[in-house]
C-alpha cells in the first residue's frame, strides 16, 4: 500500500503564500508521496515558480509535479522548471519516474496533455493547418504518454496529467469549453499499461471522480474541487 498525496491549480502567487503551508507540513504523516497537477502558478512567471518553491519545497516526501497551461503564459517554462527542480521538485513532461516506499516501487508517467474533446464530439486533424497542429500537440502528448507509462518497471503505475482523460471529472463545467479540457486520447494513452489512478486539474468547476473506458481510476484533484490542500489516496499493488 502507498499513500498517494494530490493537488492542482494551486495559482501560486506572493499572495498565495502560506496558504498550503500548515496541511502541507502535515503531510509525512499522511502521504509518501506528493503529486502536483499543474497551473502551479498564475501565469507562469520565474518570481512566481520561487513562490510554488517557497510552499511545496523541502516537505520530507518526493515531489513530483506536470505544468498546466498557466505555467506555460509567459513563456519562461524553462526557468520555471529549474527553479522548481532546484526545490527538490522534480517537474515530468513525457517522461516516468519511480520512487521506493517500503519496497513498493511507485512508477509516475506525466504530461501537462493538451485538449482536443471528448469522443464523438472531438476536434480532429482536418483542415487548416492550425487546426491540424492542435490535434498533432494532443496526439503527441498522448503517444508520450503510453510510451512513458508502459516502460515503467515498477509495482503500482499513476499518470499524472494537468488536461483531462475524460468526461465525467469535467461535470460542472459548461459543455462548450470541454474541447479545452481534455481529450479522449489521454485516456486511451492511460488505458495502453496496467494503470492504478489517473490523477489531473484544469477543470476547476469540473467533478472529482471518473474512470477511463479500460476502468482506471481517474481523480481531478484541482484545488477548487477538492477543496483542501491535497487529497490522499491509498493504492495497493493490485491497483486498487
Ligand atoms: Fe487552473
Ligand atoms: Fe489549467
Amino acid at each position: 500500500m502507498i499513500r498517494i498525496a494530490a493537488v492542482g491549480d494551486v495559482h501560486m502567487d506572493e499572495d498565495v503564500v502560506g496558504r498550503f503551508r500548515p496541511a502541507l507540513d502535515q503531510l509525512p504523516e499522511q502521504a509518501d508521496v506528493l503529486l502536483l497537477a499543474g497551473d502551479l502558478t498564475r501565469h507562469g512567471t520565474e518570481s512566481e515558480a520561487r513562490c510554488v518553491a517557497t510552499e511545496f519545497g523541502g516537505l520530507g516526501v518526493p515531489v513530483i509535479a506536470v505544468l498546466g497551461n498557466h505555467d506555460h503564459h509567459c513563456d519562461q517554462v524553462p526557468q520555471v522548471v529549474k527553479v522548481l527542480e532546484d526545490a527538490g521538485i522534480l517537474v515530468l513532461e513525457g517522461d516516468a519516474t519511480v520512487v521506493e516506499h517500503d519496497g513498493v516501487r511507485l512508477g509516475v508517467a506525466g504530461v501537462k496533455g493538451f485538449g482536443g474533446g471528448f469522443a464523438g464530439r472531438s476536434a480532429s486533424a482536418f483542415g487548416e493547418p492550425e487546426m491540424k497542429a492542435f490535434i498533432k500537440t494532443t496526439d503527441d502528448s498522448a503517444d508520450s504518454l503510453a510510451a512513458a507509462l508502459i516502460g515503467l518497471r515498477c509495482d503500482i503505475r499513476v499518470a499524472l496529467t494537468h488536461y483531462a482523460p475524460v468526461p465525467e471529472t469535467l461535470a460542472g463545467e459548461p459543455p462548450e469549453i470541454y474541447p479545452f479540457l481534455g481529450s479522449y486520447l489521454l485516456g486511451q494513452a492511460i488505458d495502453a499499461a496496467p494503470t492504478a489512478l489517473a490523477i489531473h486539474g484544469h477543470a476547476h468547476s469540473g467533478s472529482e471522480r471518473g474512470t477511463t473506458p479500460g476502468g482506471v481510476r481517474v481523480r481531478n484533484v484541482a484545488h477548487p474541487v477538492i477543496k483542501q490542500a491535497y487529497s490522499v489516496f491509498h493504492v495497493g499493488d493490485q491497483g486498487h
